[in-house]
């Protein structure tokens, strides 16, 4: 062949040098990150190489273009579902992960009993949060694992469906999200919106409601750092033609009163009988109205809030969670007798020391510590126990005397209790009884990109 010609063929892409660019902050081309995307998903580049660039990408960060292709890339490792068969709309409501937020397990069966067609793809727990798909495997028998056909199958028969990511579906991010798990590198606002963003992408939507968490219990503590994110996956989001809105929500404390897998269960399940914490509630109704508004089912977020009252009100939301359960092979008896659910065999509780109010939670301790009773992975292998977790009776704003409780502990081992104890206790900050404390504002923003109303 004749190479005088022309312009010289490219040089074949090397994985050191991708990780070497990136760790001295110079942008990668699309074709860089593309390769490497699709290489680490065939098993082509080793982890240790991988975890070298996600740490790179850590410190030194993404440009937008960047952000971009690895999106695209991920998106584009795995099948994009076509669900243009549903003539409702399809829209989905992803969160940047919390804890105790059970808001997936209210927000599917609602926004179904609304019209819309939800299929929900969604992840395990990751870090010191809660994982809808462990929260929806305390179900005795629930099945996250549907092939694609099976899949369509219950969105047909009920407008929703709740599941793991399946081989087919954005399989990067099922190894990336593994990796970054277990080497420190989850907290980057660029690897979480593409890590989002393909997943999401990949369900056939039309529109998607974002819970972007701020608070000591969210991957963003500081509020500029997740509108940063909101605005990175709105953009994106928009960018592939999909109506979006992110909502700015408070992770300063848990959300609702019960964390772990089957506590949380009980909890989603009171809110749809409606009943349930009045701010989970809340937070509830009103993702819920903005799926609506998105779904084009009414004009208005509040419009959107009292219809979702209406189908709670009704039990329609209920049945439509009982019909889902049971078409994807779970016991359906939990949700008249949540008793069903897997309990643990003891509780204790956490007394406070002082009277008072209590000024603060520090969330992400209280997420460690069901993680520590067993309710989440410390290492990529272990199990989970869904039994565990904390019921908090005070949050923050509440009043408390010396040796009220402020929380009561689940758990099934002595020592893993003694340990998760230690760290609830020292959770709670208790102030001068002086000093009234207020309560937090759930919502604090709602983003909107250039093509929002
Ligand atoms: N949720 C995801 O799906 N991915 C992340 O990276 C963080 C939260």
């Amino acid at each position: 062949m004749n190479q005088t010609r022309g312009s010289p063929a490219p040089l074949p892409i090397r994985t050191i040098d991708v990780i070497r660019r990136k760790r001295d902050g110079e942008e990668l081309s699309r074709a860089e990150i593309e390769y490497l995307v699709r290489a680490y998903t065939i098993g082509e580049i080793p982890d240790y190489q991988v975890s070298a660039w996600l740490m790179a990408v850590i410190l030194r960060g993404l440009s937008r273009a960047e952000t971009s292709a690895l999106t695209d890339a991920m998106l584009r490792s795995g099948d994009v579902l076509d669900l243009t068969e549903f003539s409702a709309k399809k829209v989905d409501k992803h969160s940047t992960g919390g804890v105790g937020d059970k808001t997936s397990l209210v927000l599917a069966p609602l926004a179904a009993a609304g019209g819309l067609v939800v299929p929900m793809i969604s992840g395990r727990g990751l870090g010191h949060t809660g994982g809808t798909l462990d929260k929806l495997e305390s179900i005795p028998g629930f099945n996250v694992n549907l092939s694609v056909p099976e899949f369509r199958r219950v969105l047909a028969a009920c407008g929703c469906a709740m599941i793991g990511q399946t081989a087919e579906i954005a399989p990067a991010d099922r190894k990336l999200y593994a990796l970054r798990d277990v080497t420190a590198t989850v907290e980057s606002p660029y690897l979480i919106c593409a890590s989002i963003m393909s997943k999401k992408l990949a369900e056939g939507i039309d529109a998607l409601v974002l819970d972007v968490k701020t608070g000591s219990g969210a991957f963003m503590k500081e509020e500029k750092d997740a509108v940063f994110l909101a605005e990175l996956m709105v953009e994106t989001g928009e960018r592939m033609g999909k109506a979006i809105v992110a909502l700015i929500t408070d992770m300063d404390q848990p959300l609702g009163s019960q964390v772990g897998n089957s506590l949380e269960v009980i909890e989603a399940i009171d809110v749809l009988r409606g009943a349930g914490p009045e701010e989970l509630r809340e937070l509830c109704l009103e993702l819920a109205g903005w799926m609506f508004v998105l779904g084009g089912v009414v004009d208005s977020v509040a419009d959107g809030k009292t219809r979702a009252a209406e189908l709670i009100q009704s039990g329609q939301a209920l049945e439509k969670l009982r019909r889902m359960v049971k078409l994807q092979g779970g016991d359906e008896g939990v949700i008249d007798n949540p008793e069903r659910l897997p309990r643990s065999r003891y509780t204790l509780t956490v007394n406070s020391p002082a009277s008072g109010w209590i000024a603060s939670i520090n969330c992400e301790a209280v997420g460690t510590a069901c993680v520590v009773l067993g309710g989440g992975r410390e290492k990529k292998e272990d199990g989970i126990d869904p039994a565990v977790g904390i019921v908090l009776h005070r949050k923050a704003g509440d009043a408390i005397r010396a040796g009220e409780t402020l929380c009561t502990v689940h758990y099934n081992s002595e020592a893993r209790a003694r340990r998760a104890q230690e760290m609830l206790l020292n959770s709670y900050h208790v102030a001068d009884e002086a000093a009234p404390v207020r309560k937090k504002m759930l919502v604090h923003r709602v983003i909107r990109g250039s093509g929002g109303k």
